[in-house]
């Protein structure tokens, strides 16, 4: 599904990501787990097209996405909820969810409502409290809705960049359930956590990073038994 070779981000003289190489195979979660600043937003930044790659290539689908601009990527499957989850906070849930269908230009309304009713079905909450303003919802349910906006866009793959920073236990457990939802739908999914237990505990594979470096990868039940992933992230 996604295949990135040799990628590395610089801002200035900072290298946030120095020559990282990992892949994401259709139907997988795969997460991507390291410290702060250890270069996990600048990946999937450079990955959606929104900073620039110094070099390095990314392919998704056996197509080369390196050069492409931020919205052809989208259109081409791939999405990317951010860091912070930036719901607009003024427009109602449905108008914020409309916002994430970007070609819906010449759209039928019974289509649109097709495709606001399935982010309904998955997030039962978001239809409750539909004509809402963003900027009123709980923290849970302002992620609820920025994963439900990048939904909307049809994606293949879903890039989450963590999703539950935050967030109270029992709705990081919710959000969670969500993402193993969403990869029995279809959909592949590449996740950054600070949460590594959670992570390493849903994901099939992980890609630990390290001052922008992969330091280490393997399945998430393997990396959980690792010395160093429980010394450096599980605190054991
Ligand atoms: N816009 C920016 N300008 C300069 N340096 C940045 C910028 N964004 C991130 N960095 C630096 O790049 C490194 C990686 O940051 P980031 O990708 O945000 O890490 P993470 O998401 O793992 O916390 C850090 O040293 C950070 O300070
Ligand atoms: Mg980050």
């Amino acid at each position: 599904m996604l295949k990135v070779e040799h990628l590395t981000v610089t801002y200035g003289s900072t290298q946030a990501v120095t020559d990282i190489s990992f892949e994401v195979k259709e139907h997988e979660i795969v997460s991507l787990i390291g410290a702060n600043g250890a270069g996990k937003t600048s990946t999937l930044l450079a990955l959606s097209g929104i900073v620039e790659k110094d070099s390095g290539s990314v392919w998704l689908k056996g197509q080369d996405i390196s050069r492409q601009p931020a919205h052809k990527i989208v259109q081409m499957g791939l999405c990317h909820v951010p860091e912070g989850r930036n719901v607009f906070p003024q427009l109602t849930v449905e108008e914020n969810l409309i916002t994430g269908k970007t070609i819906c230009k010449n759209m039928s309304k019974a289509e649109l409502n097709n495709w606001l009713e399935e982010q309904y079905e998955l997030f039962p909450r978001l239809r409750e409290r539909r004509r809402q303003q963003g900027g009123t919802l709980s923290g849970g349910e302002q992620q609820m809705l920025a994963i439900a906006r990048g939904l909307m866009s049809d994606p293949q793959l879903i890039m989450m960049d963590e999703p539950t920073l935050g967030l109270a236990p029992i709705v990081v457990d919710e959000i969670f359930n969500l993402i193993l939802k969403i990869q029995s739908l279809g959909k592949t999914v590449l996740l950054i956590e600070q949460n590594a237990n959670m992570s390493l505990s849903v994901c099939d594979r992980a890609y630990v990073l390290e001052r922008g470096h992969i330091i280490l990868t393997g399945a998430g039940e393997d990396l959980l038994d690792n010395p160093t992933v429980q010394k450096a992230y599980l605190g054991i």
